[in-house]
């Protein structure tokens, strides 16, 4: 049975470009109007265009277009398709494509009030609806080019603020977070180990806090590896306790949140958000509210093509540690300019006009992008359940979000021999094998984690290799009836078997 929220199928080009006319309207009726916009400026100006023959420059144009639509069709991965799922590749929705290209037309700068007045406003909207997704009041926040730098500049702010101190991470962190203490020259980092689940050991985390004060810890709110989300109602009260500032990398998970808010952004009940949401995600989703500061990346899971991360803090004042301003610009003193907080300079007001148009379309609570959600989650729950059932595969985790992993049973119980079964899958459904009818990515699990993971298996290679799928392309979930997932397992199966 369809699900019957119409969005999920008109607001997307869709696999195979079902829906390319609505995406042209709207782009067409926009350049029409854009032309008229020009037009209608100065219009007893000269106009500077000379010439009336174009057709050389044109036709050469032309097939320059030609050859960049061959390389792109050429080198690339069906991205868009439900068959890619090797990793977090979103389709952008069409309301995102549409914001973004009509106002890359005017091309405004939102690094400084006059540099992107009306797109300027529209970020600040967009970023009240994600404080309001968080659960954060009086916040402040902003996009950013994506999630590397949206944490970057968190952990700048705190560490201006608060001035030095230890940074914790768990193991299972983005690569974003060593790279980052490097750049802040934050020698005094721990990587902390990842638990059964690949969430942080809170443990470990009592005895680091116990042998001295730590400045920041950073959780994770769906690792980039299988969508682990760090225990936070945990590192909460050790906070209580301690005192840190407790920054979120929520850049892949964060809209889930979205499944437990109603139109009002209030918390729904357990029983009103349904089964899809366990006990421990709603408490850690409900939790988010309590971080000090969030990075959450619309060129994930809100809809959004890539060039958008955005970064939250619960309060305002932590800016101020990042404050910069400069002679030449912020001249409109009485409205935001938002340029003088961020790390980034010139940041595209595009972006923020394709967040405001997905907003409209899909707000941020359980019936708007909560829908898309439901049914990437979907997807990877009756994935992990058809995995349930075969004899050779097993769940890595249980997954918590939309990112499943498995890994290949092999009865010796050497990691090495598991290893080695995996990779025939690997190697058949991957970017490695050009005819492959599903592509997935890998993980790597080093060796500590991989022990905590497998306590029954012998621990002889450096890594345990699972496979990865990123179940973001909402098609997989949203009808029951499609085959895809069982498709999927069928080719996983006969790649063990070769
Ligand atoms: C959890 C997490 N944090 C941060 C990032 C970095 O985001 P970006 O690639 O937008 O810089 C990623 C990217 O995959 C991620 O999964």
């Amino acid at each position: 049975m369809k699900h019957r929220d119409s969005r999920l199928f008109s607001m997307f080009i869709g696999p195979k470009g079902e829906n390319i006319e609505i995406l042209k309207n709207e782009i067409l009726y926009g350049l029409d109007r854009h032309k008229r916009w020009r037009s209608d400026y100065t219009p007893d100006d000269p106009s500077p265009v000379a010439g009336t023959d174009f057709s050389r420059d044109t036709q050469k144009l032309h097939r320059a277009v030609e050859a960049l639509l061959d390389r792109l069709e050429r080198d690339n991965p069906h991205y868009f398709h439900p068959r890619y799922s090797a990793q977090m590749l979103k389709d952008p929705s069409i309301p995102a494509l549409v914001g973004y290209f009509l106002t890359m037309l005017i091309n405004p700068n939102n690094h400084a009030y006059e540099g992107g007045p009306a797109t300027t406003e529209m970020e600040m909207e967009v970023i009240e609806d994600l404080q309001r997704l968080v659960g954060f009041e009086n916040g402040w926040g902003h996009l950013t080019s994506g999630g590397s730098l949206a944490n970057l500049e968190a952990l700048w702010a705190v560490r201006n603020y608060k001035g030095k101190g230890r940074v914790l991470f768990s193991v299972a962190s983005h690569l974003s977070w060593k790279r980052i203490c490097d750049i802040l020259d934050i020698r005094d980092f721990k990587e902390l180990p990842a638990d059964s689940r690949y969430r942080m050991d809170v443990d470990a985390l009592k005895k680091e806090l116990a042998s001295g004060e730590a400045l920041c810890v950073m959780a994770n709110f769906g690792t980039t590896g299988c969508g682990a989300v760090d225990p936070l109602d945990e590192i909460l009260s050790l906070r209580e306790q301690y005192g840190f500032h407790l920054h979120v990398d929520a850049a892949y998970g964060g809209y889930f949140r979205s499944l437990l808010l109603d139109e009002q952004s209030r918390l729904l009940s357990r029983e009103q958000v349904g089964s899809q949401i366990s006990p421990y995600l709603y408490d850690q989703a409900a939790a988010l509210c309590r971080a000090d500061s969030i990075t959450i990346d619309p060129h994930k899971h809100g809809l959004m093509p890539y060039g958008a991360g955005s970064v939250l803090y619960r309060r305002e004042e932590l800016r101020q540690a990042i404050l910069n301003t400069a002679p030449y610009t912020y001249h409109v003193k009485e409205k935001p300019n938002i340029g003088m907080f961020t790390l980034e300079g010139s940041r595209p007001g595009a972006a923020a006009a394709g967040c405001w148009l997905v907003h409209q379309m899909f707000p941020l609570f359980k019936d708007g992008i909560g829908s898309v959600l439901d049914a990437t989650l979907a997807a990877a729950r009756r994935f992990a359940h058809l995995v349930d059932g075969a004899e050779n595969l097993r769940a890595l985790t249980s997954p918590e979000l939309d990112i499943f992993c498995l890994y290949a049973v092999d009865h010796s119980r050497r990691i090495s021999a598991v290893n080695s079964q995996t990779l025939k899958i690997y190697n058949q459904l991957s970017i490695e094998n050009p005819h492959a009818p599903f592509i997935l990515s890998k993980l790597l699990i080093d060796k500590n984690t991989a022990a905590r993971m497998l306590p029954d298996h012998q621990p002889d290679a450096d890594h345990l290799i699972a496979m990865r799928s990123v179940f973001m392309k909402h098609w997989m979930g949203v009808d029951e009836e499609s085959s895809w997932l069982e498709e999927l397992l069928k080719e996983v199966e006969k790649a063990v078997n070769s």
